[in-house]
């Protein structure tokens, strides 16, 4: 070893591999990793044999969340992401060429109606907006490559029917790509029920913590194989350090997931009857357009971690309901420990106005509950307190 101190410290001795693995995966907080030859450099990055060479194009710590969301998911491979929307615009640019078409559900969170009635667009991919199976195959052409839904909706909690979708898929020939942020494996596993890739942002429920951000995509080896490079070109990969929150987070996520949806099957139901409250959507609600589908699909007893409550008395009443709360609190994003709120038309969907909101189905009093881990009469009794000074 040279004695020169500015060569010693950037080549330290590696310490022996000791006996024992870890027994959580670590933090491969490396960009880079070394051959023993420049032929097995050549081989790992030319995947001709698996291994690691730089994280921008595989790391075994966002690989492990991939791997292990793709278990929960019942799928054969998964693709880490930086975000959920470089999750769904990576998976998109490798399923589409310029001519191609998609046929999108309406109801789609914000950033990704934009890609698909913006940015598409501009690389000659032709998108047509529908409301349900019937219209998605009234929409499909010989040209339609995707199908795109999300298995619950932002904000009105409609549920995909993914079994008819499927359908439509395969006699299109296309393929059914299935954002299913809201409901999580643990309520609902969309590739059970027909579709080809499912998608998250795993900054809400997978993470579950509110401090990592990130996505993923799960499906079959060969679909995931053409994500993967579309990944790598794009550049939108996991970092290590926010893949190791997210696996921990993952770990409680069936506990998280059965308090939350329980909670907000009671929380529904307490606030459907109070004067001061216009409707509450919740799939647990059995004047919801879409309980008995929610029943056929989801797992015993789920229904989504998500309630949406309209006060009586509009914008003014949606904010006086938000800022009167003591425990819930006025936060972006969702399916975190803490119940938090927003006002739907001043945030998530300002772009609409109330003609436009009201093509949507959401009132403008509409305020949405990501429900937390509080107890369920604590948060009932925040809520009442606060609806009682309306
Ligand atoms: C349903 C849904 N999909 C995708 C995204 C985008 O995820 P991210 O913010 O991790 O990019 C969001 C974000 O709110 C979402 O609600």
């Amino acid at each position: 070893m040279a004695a020169d101190p500015h060569t010693r410290a950037v080549h330290p001795r590696t310490p022996a591999t000791p006996v024992g693995r870890p027994s959580t995966p670590p933090v491969y907080r490396t960009s880079t990793f070394e051959f023993a030859t420049s032929a097995e450099f050549a081989a790992v990055i030319g995947d001709e044999e698996p291994g690691y060479s730089y994280s921008r194009i595989d790391n075994p710590t966002s690989d492990a969340f991939a791997v292990a969301v793709a278990e929960l998911e019942g799928a054969a491979a998964g693709q880490p992401f930086a975000s959920g929307s470089a999750a769904i615009s990576t998976t998109l640019l490798a399923l589409l060429s310029a001519g191609d078409h998609v046929v999108a559900q309406k109801h789609l969170y914000g950033g990704t109606h934009h890609l698909l009635a913006r940015l598409l667009p501009r690389w000659g991919v032709a998108v047509s907006f529908v409301d349900g199976p019937a219209e998605a195959a009234a929409a499909t052409t010989p040209a339609t490559r995707v199908l795109f839904c999300e298995t619950l909706s932002n904000p009105v909690l409609r549920v995909a029917d993914l079994p008819a979708y499927a359908a439509v898929a395969r006699r299109a020939g296309a393929v059914l790509v299935v954002d299913s942020t809201f409901a999580t494996p643990l309520v609902c596993r969309p590739l059970e029920l027909g579709a080809d890739l499912v998608v998250h942002s795993a900054t809400k429920y997978l993470g579950g913590h509110g401090d990592a951000t990130g996505g993923v995509v799960a499906g079959s080896p060969d679909l995931l194989a053409r994500v993967r490079q579309v990944r790598v070109d794009l550049g939108g990969s996991l970092a290590p350090d926010e893949a190791f929150l997210l696996l921990r987070g993952l770990r409680t996520l069936p506990l998280r997931v059965e308090r939350q949806n329980g909670t907000a099957v009671a929380l529904a139901a307490a606030l459907r009857g109070h004067p001061a409250v216009e409707s509450v959507l919740h799939p647990s609600l059995e004047e919801h357009p879409d309980h008995a589908l929610a029943k056929e699909l989801f797992d015993d007893g789920r229904f989504g971690g998500v309630v949406t409550v309209s006060p009586r008395g509009g914008r003014a009443a949606a904010a006086a309901l938000c800022d009167g709360l003591r425990l819930a609190r006025v936060v972006p994003s969702l399916g975190g420990t803490t119940t938090v709120v927003s006002h739907v038309a001043t945030t998530s969907h300002r772009q609409l106005d109330d003609t436009a909101l009201e093509a949507a189905g959401i009132s403008p009093a509409a305020v949405r509950v990501s429900v937390g881990l509080e107890a369920p009469t604590d948060l009932v009794a925040d809520f009442s307190a606060a609806l009682d000074v309306l």
